[in-house]
């Protein structure tokens, strides 16, 4: 059973004149790494919140089609029930951290879960060793930076163990420095074979990480394949304003011209394989 199927989304919000997602039909498998790319407007966090049941439990709106999480529709099944089973950490780190310490802050919704204060105790030493914030672990949020704050709540979402992580632009917000802490914390997700939906703008980071990408447009999946056949597309990404990783539009530029890749890289080591291989004529 998919951990997430959607069909035939499509919604409204309150008020609003058009549709801000269309046709939406798609179903996760344990252990993707999904990646959303897309630009802005184009219905990426709309998305997470139907498939999360904040949509339309918390905002309202005209939905249609069916959302299913481990087989319980998100219309209907509390929000508060289905964050057991997705995590979702949203791009604004700050306005996502409530307590006065990085403990309070991950042991307070266990603690209202009523689980037993050696379990609490378990989780939370398990992710603060997880995202390296144990040394960090009693400071306010205040003297934290961008990057640890959004660690903080990545932490916090884990610490329910849910089965699903959802980040949505997670690192938008953050420094360069603060974008890699959270982009190397996507790749330890990746090899503890977590099932995670990443919206990303930074594609060279997806290209290491995801498995599969779902390009969004307009409200509408535009295209849902495997990770090396959707970067490969540089010209349709370019005319969404998507810019494919630096190293595949070298690559692409690089065809033009006559050579040729036996298939087109997406990571820097894919890049110099294939350099390498154009060398020595192979
Ligand atoms: N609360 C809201 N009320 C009305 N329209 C909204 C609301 N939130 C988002 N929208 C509209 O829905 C569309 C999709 O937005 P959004 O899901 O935030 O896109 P993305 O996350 O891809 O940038 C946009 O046209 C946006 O203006
Ligand atoms: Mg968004």
């Amino acid at each position: 059973m998919p951990l997430i199927e959607l069909k035939n989304i499509e919604f409204t919000y309150r008020g609003a004149a058009n549709q801000s997602l269309s046709n939406i039909t798609f179903s996760v498998e344990p252990g993707e790494f999904i990646g959303i790319i897309g630009p802005t407007g184009a219905g990426k966090s709309t998305l997470c919140w139907v498939i999360t049941g904040v949509i339309p439990q918390i905002i309202k709106g005209k939905l249609k089609g069916t959302s299913f999480v481990k087989g319980m529709s998100s219309r209907k099944t509390p929000v508060a029930t289905i964050s057991q089973i997705i995590g979702l950490v949203q791009q604004d780190a700050e306005a996502q951290l409530l307590m006065t310490d990085i403990e309070k802050e991950i042991v307070f919704p266990l603690e209202n879960l009523g689980l037993p204060p050696e379990e609490i105790n378990r989780r939370l030493n398990y992710v603060l060793d997880l995202v390296n914030l144990r040394s960090e672990c009693q400071r306010h949020p205040f003297y934290l930076s961008g990057g640890q704050k959004q660690r903080v709540a990545v932490a916090t979402a884990l610490a329910m163990e849910p089965e699903i992580l959802i980040l949505d632009e997670a690192t938008s917000e953050l420094d360069p420095i603060g974008a890699e802490e959270v982009h190397n914390l996507a790749g330890l997700l990746k090899k503890k074979l977590k099932t995670v939906l990443m919206v990303e703008h930074n594609i060279d980071e997806l290209a290491k990480v995801a498995d599969r990408i779902i390009v969004m447009d307009k409200g509408r999946i535009l295209m849902d394949a495997p990770v090396r056949q959707v970067l490969s597309q540089v010209d349709f990404l370019q005319s969404l304003g998507i810019y494919p990783p630096q190293v595949t539009q070298t690559a692409f530029a690089l065809q033009n011209k006559g050579v040729n890749f036996k298939q087109m890289p997406i990571t820097v080591e894919e890049g110099m394989q294939a350099i390498t291989r154009v060398n020595h004529n192979v």
